[in-house]
């Protein structure tokens, strides 16, 4: 296992150009294969988890050129409809394949997925989606296997607006046969996204970003070319890396306007805040201040994937804040190691409640998950001393040459 090592006390500061988004180019490469063609992606990240994905295309027969951070794929020698279990258990997002792949050859055979402990993630919505478009599933073996002679458009209400599930849906529902409908769906700028892809393809999808997805069933799609949106989990990231330590951050290749919640926690800690079109330029406070308390929400509200990393930035500020998980039940799972760094947290259920201490000490400690692990990351650029952070690999998951963007604002890091 990778291990981090970080000296921390060193400002973070000076220009980071913002990487495309994980959670934008996952489901999009999938959306691939539902055209016979070529598709070319910029801003695509260099992530693990993106290596992942161009191997489960090329298992299915595609082929993936990467040139710098733009990806082409050829769908078309496809010619495999399965997702093997070695691939799925390492990445649950590889999910979103289902939808894809029925869409392109009328039957899809997939694992039951995988990917970060940090909760249930069951899939009933996903498939209950997909059963409402007139796909038929068979759950056998830990596999799920699904066929369709026609998909038909369906009035689909998600129960909860699963970003998984309302992606699924769209990929399986814009070849249909007539006019689908998702309510309730994920608001998430991801999906809006993936819909902007889809569109490009020759898809008929609108209100994307909205409660409810219309989409017209086209007859088939073709190759696009599209730029990946920015990450902002990881932009949040590194504003609370520099926050943390009191430093002044420009980031660059950002939409702040998918960052609200975020940025509004952020100026509530204290920090200055000004943003531009695709800019954001941070400058924090000696002493960040505590919040009262932070929900977290689907979207628009507080990001479940950037709990973590503020869990670290309010154990060092002024004062007592109080986090709710509303999305995952296992999230929590860094607390204990922000505990070995010095941090006074008491987490019970889905809340924790993180009483600020003046400073934090290095120490060694572990990644468990790709966020929770970006936590930490946090936590060591705060501390005083040195901290040892392994299992890297999780925070290679989601975050492009983390060490690289970090040295060169400032930070004492290096990777063993
Ligand atoms: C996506 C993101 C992940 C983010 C999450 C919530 C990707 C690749 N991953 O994950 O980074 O943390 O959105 O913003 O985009 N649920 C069900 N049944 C289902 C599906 C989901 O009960 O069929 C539940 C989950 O257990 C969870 C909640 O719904 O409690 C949210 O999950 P969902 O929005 O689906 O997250 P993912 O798409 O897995």
């Amino acid at each position: 296992m990778g291990k981090l090592i970080i000296d921390g006390g060193e400002r973070i500061s000076g220009d980071i150009r913002v990487q495309g988004a994980k959670n934008a180019v996952l489901p999009i490469l999938a959306a691939t294969v539902m055209a016979d063609g070529t598709s070319v992606l910029e801003n695509c990240p260099k992530l693990r988890d993106v290596d992942k994905t161009d191997l489960v295309l090329e298992r299915l027969g595609c082929r993936v050129i990467r040139s710098g951070n733009t990806v082409t794929v050829d769908t078309r020698g496809m010619c495999d409809c399965r997702i093997c279990e070695d691939l799925m258990r390492e990445m649950r997002s590889s999910i979103v394949f289902l939808g894809a792949i029925i869409t392109r050859c009328g039957k899809a055979v997939v694992s039951m997925p995988g990917g970060c402990p940090i909760g249930l993630r069951p899939i009933d919505l996903h498939l209950k989606a997909l059963s409402e478009l007139g796909v038929d599933i068979q759950e056998e073996h830990g596999y799920i296997k699904c066929s369709a002679s026609k998909i038909h458009g369906a009035d689909i209400h998600l129960d909860f607006p699963s970003v998984g599930a309302t992606e699924n849906a769209m990929l399986a529902a814009v070849c249909a046969d007539g006019v689908t409908t998702i309510s309730n769906a994920a608001r998430e700028p991801e999906i809006i996204d993936l819909s902007i892809f889809l569109n490009s393809m020759g898809a008929q999808i609108h209100g994307a970003g909205g409660n409810v997805i219309a989409i017209r069933g086209v007859d088939k799609l073709h190759g696009a070319r599209h730029t990946i949106m920015p990450d902002r989990i990881v932009a949040a990231t590194y504003l609370a890396a520099s926050a943390a330590t009191g430093g002044d951050i420009c980031l660059r290749g950002v939409n702040p306007r998918d960052m609200d919640a975020m940025l509004y926690v952020l100026r509530e800690m204290g920090v200055r805040l000004r943003c531009e079109k695709d800019k954001i330029i941070q400058t924090a406070p000696e002493r960040l201040k505590s919040v009262h308390t932070i929900r977290t929400m689907p979207y628009p509200g507080f990001p479940t994937d950037i709990q973590s990393p503020f869990v670290a930035l309010a154990s060092i500020a002024r004062g007592t804040t109080v986090f709710v998980e509303n999305i995952f039940e296992n999230r929590f799972q860094n607390v204990d190691e922000l505990i070995r760094m010095g941090a006074d947290i008491k987490t019970e259920g889905r809340t924790a409640v993180v009483r600020g201490v003046k400073e934090l000490q290095g120490a060694n400690v572990v990644a468990r998950e790709l966020r929770g692990g970006a936590s930490l990351v946090v936590a060591a650029l705060a501390a005083n001393g040195t901290t040892s952070l392994s299992g890297v690999e999780l925070i290679d998951r989601g975050y492009e040459n983390i060490e690289k963007y970090l040295l060169e604002c400032g930070a004492k890091i290096r990777r063993e």
